[in-house]
């Protein structure tokens, strides 16, 4: 045993995060020459004096692929090129701490580094490979709207529960013969929406990608009651606007976040409607974080568990500056400068769009 790997996990938190750790620490062990430890809260463990650190031992990681978020902890707080530093003053400053963090992993004897992120970790990822770090990404989010892999783990376990919501909603919508709007996550992309609309049988989904025209909802709703009393259900995403407007936050308040905080496009939309005189009463749901947590369904265990071992396999081949990719079900990897490039939308002639229109489902544009 005379080589170490040092984990983190950054950015929001995701089900499947404790079976990537799992499977990297699983697959060390097989080799006997590999020991692994974990940078508590990302990076921030490597920056802090002393150093916050796990060592991810056989026991430390027993069984904790059916544990939702991460053992290691998480921050979106945590970039080391823009780390937020407070002055004598009290006031914040954001300083370049890439190069120390780089020197503090080398003292500390790691020979590689697993950064399990987002978009963003993985751009920390590339910088720091360019400072000579040998670092592997393994990429993660409930967004599923990473541009160099297919599929993220967390996406389905996210599907999952806002489908359950979903089904919820449907019945209390024609109980009362409301209109239902829920509000579910992806700042960028409509991905959880689009799923979630087809897999729960929605009316109307709402996505970035395809901004709304008010208009188009009122005829549609207007439709579904037209023959009576009905009932309708919205799956709106986080990020999308209406033709003429914009995304509806709030600016990232706390330092070193970072970017605005969404959500509210739900409740606006139902002002709107009412403004617009739609006569139905309508109710909206947010749910927020609950998309984010608990136990990973099978799909996503499995997802994580093969990109912790190829991410291992990457590490022990040398193969640095790469990022873990889930292309046409294989388990690939792809450079990380690939990864860093940016987010994957839905295109308006998506298959799954065309599935979704051709089963009655109206994105408010025609
Ligand atoms: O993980 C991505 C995401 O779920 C986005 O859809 C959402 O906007 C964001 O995280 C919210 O994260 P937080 O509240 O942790 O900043």
């Amino acid at each position: 045993m005379n080589k170490k790997i040092l984990v983190s996990t950054g950015g929001g938190d995701c089900p499947g995060l404790n079976a990537v750790i799992r499977a990297i620490s699983k697959a060390a062990k097989r080799t006997k020459d590999w020991e692994v430890w974990g940078s508590m809260e990302a990076f921030n463990g490597i920056l802090s004096d002393p150093p916050e650190l796990m060592k991810l031992t056989g026991k430390k990681t027993a069984g904790i692929h059916v544990k939702g978020g991460t053992i290691l902890k998480t921050t979106n707080k945590g970039n080391p090129l823009k780390f937020p530093m407070q002055q004598t003053d009290g006031s914040w400053i954001k300083v370049d701490r890439s190069q120390e963090l780089v020197d503090r992993i080398h003292a500390l004897g790691f020979n590689a580094v697993i950064n399990i992120g987002g978009d963003g970790s993985q751009r920390i990822s590339q910088a720091l490979h360019e400072k000579g770090l040998n670092i592997v990404g393994a990429p993660k989010t409930i967004d599923n709207d990473l541009s160099a892999t297919d599929l993220t783990f967390g996406f389905s376990t996210a599907v999952q529960i806002a489908t359950e919501c979903f089904d919820k909603l449907i019945t209390t919508a024609e109980s009362h013969h409301r209109v239902m709007i829920m509000e579910v996550m992806g700042r960028h992309a409509g991905w959880i929406a689009l799923h979630t609309a087809i897999a729960g049988g929605a009316e109307i989904c709402l996505i970035p990608e395809i901004p709304f025209d008010l208009n188009k909802i009122l005829d549609k709703i207007e439709t579904r009651y037209r023959k009576g009393k009905g009932f309708v259900n919205i799956v709106i995403a986080e990020g999308a606007k209406p033709k003429d407007g914009n995304v509806i936050g709030r600016q990232a308040v706390s330092i070193g976040d970072q970017h605005i905080k969404l959500g509210g496009i739900g409740n606006y939309l139902r002002l709107q409607l009412e403004e617009h005189g739609c006569k139905p009463q309508i109710r909206t749901t947010t749910l927020g974080h609950i998309q984010r947590g608990g136990t990973p369904v099978a799909f996503d265990r499995i997802l994580a568990t093969a990109m912790g071992v190829k991410a291992f396999e990457l590490v022990k081949e040398g193969r640095f500056g790469r990022m873990v990719s889930y292309k046409n079900n294989q388990v690939v990897s792809v450079p990380l400068e690939e990864a860093a490039k940016g987010n994957k939308f839905i295109s308006p002639d998506d298959y799954l769009v065309n599935i979704a229109r051709s089963t009655g489902i109206s994105f408010g544009d025609e």
